[in-house]
């Protein structure tokens, strides 16, 4: 292979780096975050990530800007608490200007989490794996951990209208972002269909079934 060829390659997979924001490899727990846009997730994510473990993701915004965390993928009960700060050191694991947000858990069915602060800290703190993730629909959903999207915006932004969680994917599909994070859809498991994944064989929007008579939704 020339030189070019390989400044090329190793070009070419610099910025698809950049470009795809910095996506954590599958063991890592936890990290420092000042990318603008991007996702996180637990280890072996959606398989069971490994117990105790104990993790912090630090998210700094820039000057003016404020962190906001979009729970697309998130099936934690308990073990996730986040809290927003001035300044925060992640050697002391202290900071300052500390406002608590407490705990999220997939039973309050959290669609996003905005910081009034620079800096958002994740906490990630689990024994054990009892009864820690929610399992819906069987074998459907049981997932364990969370893989969420994240961007930095400005202080006088807003968060996004559009994202989603499971729930507005009729717990039957995934809710992801596109590849640029500009919009947010739901990805349906196999048999379901639909924006929203409300729709099955026996339910559609063509359905003669008498489930669902003229066409309506059925979840
Ligand atoms: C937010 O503030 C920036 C400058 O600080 C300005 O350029 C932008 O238009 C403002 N956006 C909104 C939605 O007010
Ligand atoms: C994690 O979330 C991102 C953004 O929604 C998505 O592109 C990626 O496929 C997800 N990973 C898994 C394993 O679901
Ligand atoms: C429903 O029927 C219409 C008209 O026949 C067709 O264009 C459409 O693709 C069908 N939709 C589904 C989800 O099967």
């Amino acid at each position: 292979m020339s030189p070019n060829r390989i400044w090329h390659i190793l070009l070419s997979s610099l910025i698809l780096f950049l470009s795809t924001g910095s996506v954590l490899s599958e063991s890592q727990c936890g990290g420092y975050i000042t990318n603008p846009k991007g996702y996180i997730h637990t280890p072996y994510f959606p398989k069971p990530y490994k117990v105790p473990i104990h993790c912090q993701w630090i998210f700094e915004a820039p000057q003016g800007s404020k962190v906001s965390v979009y729970f697309t993928q998130f099936y934690m009960k308990k073990g996730i608490t986040a809290a927003d700060y001035t300044y925060y050191s992640s050697h002391i694991k202290a900071g300052v200007g500390k406002y608590d947000f407490g705990i999220i858990s997939s039973n309050d069915e959290p669609t996003y989490l905005v910081s009034n602060q620079q800096i958002l800290v994740l906490t990630m703190n689990v024994r054990s794996l009892d009864n820690i993730h929610l399992r819906v629909r069987e074998n459907l959903l049981d997932v364990s951990g969370f893989n969420i999207t994240y961007e930095m915006i400005l202080r006088n932004e807003t968060v996004r209208e559009d994202s989603c969680i499971y729930h507005h994917c009729s717990f039957t599909g995934n809710c992801f972002a596109t590849a640029d994070f500009s919009s947010y859809i739901c990805k349906c498991f196999a048999n379901y269909f639909g924006e929203e994944c409300q729709y099955d064989d026996t339910c559609g929007p063509n359905s003669t079934s008498s489930v669902c008579l003229n066409g309506g939704t059925c979840r």
